[in-house]
C-alpha cells in the first residue's frame, strides 16, 4: 500500500508534522470529505425534499446518494439507513423506539458488557429506570477477551435485547458476534452491534453479521462529526414507532392525526444535516477508494509492529489482548510512575503526538484499570511504522526519566 499517496490527502500531517494516534476518538478527514461539505455550502445550499427549485433538487439528490452509498457499503437496503447525528444518538434513538413500542416489561432484561462506551450503556440505564428492567453486563476474562461463557450464564427467559462493541474503544477487543447473534437468536433476543469502532476498519455486511440493528458514526470513519449511521432490519423499523416528530417524517397531517411517512423517512425528522451527509458520502467514496480490506491490513501490520515494541518497554501495563486476532488498532497502556493525563501531555509537547488520556467515555471498565484513568494510542491506515518508532522512543525515554 503506497501510504504516502493516501497521507497527501490529510494535509494537516504535512502542516502541523503532527503523529496523530488518536483515532480511536476521531479519525482525520481528507481533502475529498472538506470539498464535498464545502460543495454543500457553496454550491447548493438548498434544504432538501422540499423545493422544486434547481438547487434544493441538486441538494436532494446528494443527500439521497448518501442513503444509497451507505446501503452498498453495509450491504443492508436504502430504506433500511437511517442518518441520525451520531453513534449515540442512534443507540438512544433505538432505545426510544422500543421503548415508544411498549417493547418490554416490567422485570425484563437487557445484556450489555463490562467494556462499553457510555453510549452504549447509559440509555440502557435510564430504561431499566424508567421501566424496572434489569441491566445486566457480561464480563471480560483475564486476557481482555469477551466471556462468552458468562452472556450463557446470565441469559434468562426475560432477556429481550443484547448489545455490544463489536470492538470496543478502550480494550479493543473484538466481540465473538456471530456466536452472540445465535445466542441472541435462540433466546428470541433483539440482537445490537455498536460498531463505532469496526465500521471504519472492517467490512461489514448488515445481511450476514446477524444484528437487527447496528450503529456507527462518521467522524471516526473519515466523515464530519454531527453525522451517523442507524441500521434496521426493515421489517423492525416498520413495526416500531417512530422518535421524533414533526416535518419530513410524516404522510399527512391533520389536526387530528398524522400518518408516518415511509422508511427512512420515519426516523428522520426535520432539516438534517445535509453538509454532514455529503461528507459522508465522500467518506464512505474515500473507503471505498483506499479499499476497506487493504485498510484493515495497514491497520493489522501497525497494530502487531505497535504490540510488539512496547511490550519491550520495562514499566507499561496493556489493557488490550495483545492479539492482532483478537483486536482492533489500538493500544491501551499505562506507564508506571507517571500519571496518564501528564503522559500524554509530554507525548504531545515532546514529540507533536497526539494520543488520548483519562476514562475514554467508558469509565465502568477504566477506573477498574486505574482510578486515574489510562493513555491510548489508536492507529488508522495512515498512520506509519516510522511514527509508532518516534512514540516507542518518546515512551522510552520518558521511562528512562522517570523509572531510573
Ligand atoms: C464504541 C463506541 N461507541 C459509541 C461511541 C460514541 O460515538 P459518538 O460520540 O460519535 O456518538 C464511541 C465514541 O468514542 C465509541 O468508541
Amino acid at each position: 500500500m503506497n501510504i504516502d499517496k493516501y497521507r497527501k490527502d490529510f494535509s494537516i500531517l504535512k502542516e502541523k508534522k503532527i503523529i496523530y494516534f488518536d483515532n480511536a476518538a476521531t479519525s482525520l478527514k481528507p481533502r475529498q470529505v472538506i470539498e464535498k461539505m464545502n460543495y454543500y455550502y457553496e454550491k447548493c445550499p438548498a434544504n432538501i425534499h422540499r423545493g422544486i427549485h434547481q438547487l434544493s433538487q441538486e441538494a436532494s439528490v446528494i443527500y439521497e446518494e448518501t442513503h444509497e452509498k451507505l446501503s452498498d457499503f453495509f450491504n443492508c437496503k436504502p430504506e433500511e439507513v437511517i442518518l441520525t447525528n451520531n453513534s449515540t444518538d442512534s443507540l438512544n434513538m433505538i432505545m426510544y423506539m422500543l421503548y415508544n413500542s411498549n417493547y418490554f416489561k416490567k422485570g425484563d432484561e437487557i445484556i450489555t458488557s463490562v467494556y462499553e462506551h457510555h453510549a452504549n450503556i447509559v440509555p440502557w440505564q435510564y430504561l431499566c429506570q424508567k421501566l424496572g428492567l434489569v441491566l445486566k453486563f457480561v464480563e471480560i476474562k483475564k486476557d481482555f477477551t469477551y466471556d462468552l461463557a458468562d452472556l450463557e450464564r446470565k441469559i434468562t427467559k426475560k432477556t429481550k435485547l443484547i448489545t455490544v462493541a463489536h470492538i470496543s474503544n478502550t480494550t479493543a477487543t473484538i466481540a465473538p458476534i456471530k456466536k452472540i447473534s445465535e445466542i441472541a437468536k435462540k433466546n428470541n433476543c433483539l440482537f445490537v452491534i455498536d460498531g463505532s469502532q469496526s465500521a471504519p476498519h472492517h467490512k461489514i455486511d448488515f445481511k450476514k453479521i446477524g444484528a437487527d440493528f447496528f450503529v456507527c458514526t462518521a467522524h471516526k470513519m473519515l466523515g464530519p462529526t454531527g453525522v451517523g449511521v442507524l441500521i434496521g432490519k426493515r421489517n423492525l423499523l416498520e413495526k416500531f414507532s417512530p422518535v421524533r416528530f414533526g416535518g419530513d417524517m410524516i404522510k399527512n397531517v391533520t389536526f387530528k392525526k398524522s400518518t408516518w411517512n415511509d422508511l427512512p423517512y420515519k426516523f428522520e425528522a426535520g432539516t438534517p444535516n445535509i453538509s454532514g451527509a455529503f461528507g459522508l458520502s465522500a467518506a464512505v467514496d474515500y473507503i471505498n477508494y483506499v479499499g476497506i480490506d487493504n485498510i484493515l491490513k495497514q491497520d493489522k501490520k501497525l497494530l502487531e509492529y505497535g504490540i510488539n515494541e512496547i511490550l519491550k518497554i520495562d514499566n507499561i501495563v496493556c489493557y488490550n489482548p495483545l492479539d492482532i486476532k483478537k483486536q482492533g488498532p489500538i493500544l491501551l497502556f499505562n506507564l508506571k510512575g507517571i500519571n496518564c493525563r501528564e503522559l500524554s501531555t509530554l507525548l504531545d509537547q515532546t514529540k507533536n503526538i497526539a494520543t488520548r488520556a483519562g476514562m475514554h467515555c467508558a469509565e465502568p471498565i477504566i477506573s477498574r484499570f486505574d482510578k486515574n484513568g489510562v493513555t491510548r494510542a489508536s492507529f488508522y491506515f495512515y498512520n506509519t511504522k516510522e511514527e509508532i518508532d518516534v512514540f516507542i522512543s518518546a515512551l522510552k525515554f520518558i521511562n528512562k526519566k522517570i523509572n531510573l
